[in-house]
């Protein structure tokens, strides 16, 4: 049976841009997500690739449409020193990567192999600076070498080094996770620390100003966000970050493929709980900053679950289902909803580590659920928010309950209006009845994601088994739209 919903968007009261940068996504140098996900190296025969980098994966990417992508870390950045990534890379010195797994790895995937990748992929670079373990000149001159186009020290290497032109990054991480791996530091010795790198990072002739992201809260740290946006002057700081997984337990995280009703459950109270978190860390930006100057950055986001049986531990390889096409779904018109104050976030981590859109496995490549979602979400990039109130049905389990769907909608520079939405209940499907405020359509076309089971996921073996199709499940009469949800679904209307 269908259950009933009641949903109201209000065309007149949109007035905020999805900025595009939500869609963004996070490459680590962690398992196989660089070396062996999106970098097969230059001499690779067997794989076919631009200048190293995977060329299956890099058409996949650019039809998803990646805003941004930010690199080389987490953990991994504040143990990063730029500099052995440069140069000749028969001379790059190793370095031993301690976060994840103790692996040695040979430097060939530095600089430039990243930045010549976003370009290839049509996606503005986010750097993340070494804070906890570098210093404010290595910092500095990061800047300096990528940014510069006159006539320095740095300048002049990158010319040596090949490339001419400075490549103009604008998005610059100061740091990561400074309450953990990037240092174990106090709030206010941090906010001190970026005070002093923030200081050294010029903007250099690229015609646009850096964009500095301050490394943010671990979840709900509110004490984190208040004391960076009290003692950090606001006229150094662009973006502050939020670190938020979806995991159950940190001991006892679940499977990614063979879970349970109760698991998926809790993937979903954790995943929902982005909204308060959000409402909570802009409640204390607005008292700090009323005008939104300062953005909220969500630079890592995503289901955290038991690695894959039998592979490294410290390599985060984990399956994808229906659940994270959901979990993707609504975290996404969370985002949309708040989209004042949110302007960019990532989702962890683009290929092959945790929430991954693509898995690889040599010369093979698969789309995950949650590719699919962010591939059918894209409409939303830059468009207006159309403010949305809904009436849902409960999701029960057992005692306890969450709100079953999740709406947004925007309208794009062409006026065409889209509404994504989804169902996170697994048992029932929703009957939606949608009340158009100030929209004048006729016909509605649209897609869906949704199977059988929760924990169907796409395999090389089975690679098409999720994915997209089209969906005849709504109707427009009047000023209504009547939408019937499957259950675990996740759809994309197009009103015209
Ligand atoms: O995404 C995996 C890790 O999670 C990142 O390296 C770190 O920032 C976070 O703890």
């Amino acid at each position: 049976g269908f259950a009933q919903n009641e949903v109201t968007l209000d065309a007149s009261q949109a007035k905020t841009q999805i900025n595009r940068q939500i869609y963004g996504h996070f490459a680590e140098h962690l398992g196989a997500c660089i070396y062996g996900g999106l970098y097969v190296g230059e001499n690779n025969t067997k794989i076919p690739n631009i200048n190293g980098a995977r060329k299956d994966v890099i058409e996949a990417l650019k039809k998803m449409k990646i805003p941004n992508l930010r690199w080389p870390g987490g953990c991994f950045a504040d143990t990063y020193h730029w500099k052995d990534g440069i140069g000749s890379k028969k001379q790059r010195p190793s370095i031993v990567n301690a976060w994840w797994g103790g692996v040695t790895e040979d430097n060939s995937f530095g600089t430039h192999d990243f930045l010549n990748l976003c370009k290839e992929l049509g996606t503005e670079p986010y750097l993340a600076g070494n804070v906890g373990s570098g210093t404010v000149k290595e910092l500095s001159d990061w800047v300096q070498y990528v940014n510069h186009n006159g006539v320095s020290p740095m300048a002049n290497l990158r010319k040596e080094n090949g490339q001419d032109k400075a490549w103009g990054v604008k998005f610059w991480g100061v740091g990561n996770e400074a309450w953990g791996c990037g240092g174990n530091m106090k709030a206010e010795y941090y906010a001190n620390i970026y005070r002093q790198y923030a200081t050294f990072m010029t903007d250099w002739d690229n015609g646009s100003k850096l964009f500095r992201i301050a490394s943010g809260a671990n979840s709900k740290d509110y004490n984190w966000t208040e004391v960076l946006m009290r003692d950090i002057p606001h006229h150094m700081l662009e973006g502050i970050a939020l670190h938020h997984y979806s995991v159950i337990n940190w001991d006892k995280k679940g499977p990614a493929a063979n879970f349970t009703e109760e698991h998926y459950f809790k993937t979903m109270q954790q995943a929902l709980f982005m909204d308060e978190l959000i409402q909570k860390h802009t409640a204390i930006m607005d008292k700090y900053d009323p005008k939104k100057k300062v953005a909220l950055v969500v630079d890592e986001w995503g289901g955290w679950y038991e690695v894959e049986q039998g592979t490294n531990p410290g390599f985060l390889y984990q399956q994808n289902t229906m659940r994270d096409a959901v979990l993707a779904g609504a975290t996404l018109n969370i985002f949309h909803k708040h989209s004042e104050r949110v302007r960019m976030a990532n989702l962890a981590q683009i290929v092959n580590v945790l929430q991954a859109v693509v898995l690889t496995k040599e010369e093979k490549m698969i789309l995950t659920p949650t590719y699919h979602v962010m591939e059918m979400y894209n409409v939303h990039q830059d468009a207006t928010n159309i403010p949305v109130e809904i009436k849902s049905n409960d999701y029960v389990f057992g005692t306890e309950k969450l709100p079953a769907v999740s709406v947004s909608a925007s309208k794009d520079q062409a006026g065409v209006v889209h509404i994504s939405l989804t169902n996170i209940d697994i048992n029932k499907g929703q009957e939606i009845s949608i009340n158009l405020k100030g929209i004048t359509a006729k016909a509605v076309t649209g897609r869906v994601l949704t199977s059988a089971k929760v924990q169907d996921h796409n395999t090389f073996d089975n690679p098409e088994k999720v994915k997209p199709t089209t969906f005849t499940g709504a109707s427009i009469s009047g000023g209504t739209l009547k939408v019937k949800l499957p259950a675990t679904s996740v759809v994309v209307l197009e009103l015209k």
